[in-house]
């Protein structure tokens, strides 16, 4: 999950890392009284989860609070690659001397953690490393042992951060690795790490991607998640731990195993070709073990999206078995009741299918049609979408 600035200044102060929160707010109105109480000069600065606000016009200066609603006004509602504007924060205006920039993220390929850091922040750091790669400083850290001080030594020479801020940086490391670790995090990121006037330093800026595996490690989190931009069904899919992404179509998907949901995917988009075009609604893998609640609470997702017309169970049984999966689904029709109000096309295949197709057989549920191969059950599910 990535954060916005204010959230990972909010996890910046938990840990001290030293920084100014500001006021984040959704209506250009509320700058003015904003302003006034953060000393009037203020930055206005759009919170998007996307990088190179500044250049998109998404940071700026006002000198008073009258500039502020002026410059909140232009800000919300603008567009930056995609994502529209809905709150901005303003934070004093800083007195900048030195811009520096920081990071500590997860080194796959090295099994490590790496620390990049220049102290020619504030741009892109991509550009930098382009044209001044001298100027960039990489410092893998062994997750064994972390960042203890003499770690936070060595990054700090080689960043060569000037020497009247250098006990302060070794400070101030300590206190991001801190917010890297104990929250979980797989990217820390501060540009610009700034010096101020005064000779202190302050995170001006910050870039937060924590780890959803560790969410149950950390019941705080759950305060950053931006449900308002979750697609609602996305929601309540994640919300019962089940693996779904909405897409665009008419015909709902479900299917163990993420390659098969993804070739069933491709199947229903080649037979919806002959059916006017009709596409698949969703990627919903309910993984092995499919029993009737997991079935019921996918079929309950799938049917709730308006936009699906017939729905494709496309099963191979492996370790479960095609018998458990039709007991499975039946329950599931059994559960949902009324509210199971379209088509269904099973195709069961691999272990124990023949028990399986003679479970859904007896059963004769009038939503349900048996199809003996993903290709004639792709083409079925993509005919019935297009006759709803
Ligand atoms: N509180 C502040 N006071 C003075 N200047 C600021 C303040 N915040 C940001 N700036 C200036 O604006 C520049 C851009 O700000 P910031 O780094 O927050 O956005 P960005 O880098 O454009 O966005 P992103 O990090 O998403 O790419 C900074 O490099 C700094 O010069
Ligand atoms: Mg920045």
């Amino acid at each position: 999950m990535d954060l916005m600035e204010f959230q990972a200044k909010e996890l910046f102060a938990k840990h001290d890392v030293p920084v100014t929160l500001g006021t984040v707010i959704e209506n250009a109105a509320e700058a003015e009284t904003a302003a006034a109480q953060l000393g009037g000069r203020v930055v206005v600065k759009a919170q998007v989860k996307v990088g190179g606000r500044g250049k998109a016009g998404g940071v700026k200066l006002a000198e008073n609070p009258t500039e502020a609603v002026a410059r909140a006004n232009e800000i919300l509602g603008m567009d930056i690659k995609g994502h529209t504007v809905q709150r901005v924060l303003l934070a004093p205006a800083a007195d900048i001397a030195e811009e520096y920039y920081f990071s500590f993220l997860v080194d796959r390929s090295n099994r490590a953690y790496l620390c990049i850091a220049s102290i020619e922040g504030g741009v892109e750091i991509e550009e930098v490393a382009r044209t001044n790669p001298d100027a960039v400083a990489k410092v893998s850290i062994d997750p064994q042992t972390g960042v203890d001080d003499a770690k936070a030594a060595e990054i700090v020479a080689a960043t060569r951060f000037p020497a009247a801020v250098a006990d302060q940086a070794v400070d101030l490391v300590k206190k991001l690795w801190d917010v890297f670790i104990k929250e979980d995090a797989s990217l820390v990121e501060v540009n610009p790490l700034v010096r101020l006037g005064d000779g202190t330093l302050e995170a001006l800026d910050g870039k937060v991607t924590l780890d959803e595996n560790a969410d149950f490690r950390h019941e705080d989190h759950a305060m950053f998640e931006d449900k308002a931009a979750t697609d609602p069904l996305e929601q309540e899919a994640r919300d019962k731990g089940l693996n779904y992404v909405k897409l665009d179509g008419e015909v709902g998907i479900i299917g163990n195993g993420a390659g098969l949901v993804m070739s069933t995917l491709d199947v229903v988009a080649y037979a919806g070709a002959n059916h006017s075009g009709v596409k698949p609604a969703n990627f919903l893998d309910i993984g092995g073990g499919a029993s009737a609640e997991v079935m019921a609470n996918g079929l309950q997702i799938i049917i709730g999206d308006e936009q699906v017309k017939s729905v494709f169970v496309n099963v191979f049984g492996g370790i479960t078995s095609c018998d458990a999966v039709a007991n499975g689904i039946v329950h599931a029709l059994e559960m949902l009741g009324d509210e199971a109000n379209k088509p269904l096309v099973v195709r069961l295949d691999g272990n124990n299918f023949e028990e399986g197709r003679r479970i859904l057989n007896d059963a004769n549920h009038p939503l349900v049609t048996l199809a003996e191969t993903m290709d004639g059950a792709a083409d079925r599910a993509a005919e019935l979408a297009n006759q709803n």
